[in-house]
C-alpha cells in the first residue's frame, strides 16, 4: 500500500495538488474502476473536512447508479436531469449548491445534507460517472473545492472506467 502523508491544513491549491498526485499513484496501472473509485471515495473522506458523503454514481444504461463511497445509505438509482447528480450528468458540467433545499428536484439521501458538489467524469467526452460530495454545512463548498476536485478527477478519468 502506498505510505503517503497530506497536510490536511495547508491552503487548497497545495491540498488539492497533493490529493491529484495521491489519486494518480493510486490508480496507477489499475484497470479496474470500482476499485479504484473505492480508494478515492476513501481518499477524499480522509482529507477533506466537512463531508457527511463521498463518492461516485455510475452511468449505467442511461441511469446514474450508485458506486463506491463513504458515509449513510444512499439512494441507488438517479435519472439523468434529476437532483443535482444527474443535473451534473445531464449537462456534464460540476455542480455546486449552496443550500440543498433550495435546489429543485434535490433527492435527500441523507436528511443532514446541506450542501452538495457534484463532479461529472468524462472520459473520450461522454460522461462515465459522477463524484458527488454531501456536507452537513451549509455553504460549505468553495470555488477551489470545484476547480481542484474537477482537476483531480480529469487527472485520473480514464482509470475511472
Ligand atoms: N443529493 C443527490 C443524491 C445523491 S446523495 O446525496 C448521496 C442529488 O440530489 O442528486
Amino acid at each position: 500500500m502506498l505510505d503517503i502523508t497530506i497536510n490536511k491544513d495547508q491552503p487548497a491549491a497545495e491540498l488539492y495538488a497533493d490529493l491529484t498526485s495521491f489519486a494518480t499513484a493510486l490508480v496507477d496501472g489499475e484497470p479496474d474502476a470500482i476499485a479504484n473509485m473505492a480508494n478515492v471515495a476513501a481518499l477524499i473522506w480522509q482529507y477533506l473536512p466537512g463531508l457527511n458523503w463521498a463518492g461516485f454514481y455510475r452511468m449505467i444504461d442511461d441511469q446514474l447508479v450508485l458506486g463506491p463511497f463513504q458515509g449513510k445509505t444512499a439512494c441507488i438509482r438517479i435519472a439523468i436531469g434529476a437532483g443535482v447528480c444527474g443535473t451534473a450528468a445531464a449537462t456534464g458540467q460540476a455542480k455546486r449548491v449552496a443550500d440543498v433545499h433550495a435546489f429543485p428536484g434535490h433527492i435527500a439521501c441523507d436528511a443532514d445534507s446541506r450542501s452538495e458538489l457534484v463532479i461529472p467524469v468524462l472520459k473520450n467526452g461522454k460522461v462515465i460517472a459522477v463524484l458527488d460530495l454531501d456536507s452537513p454545512l451549509p455553504d460549505h463548498f468553495r470555488p477551489e473545492d470545484e476547480a481542484g476536485l474537477s482537476r483531480l478527477i480529469e487527472a485520473i478519468a480514464n482509470n475511472l472506467g
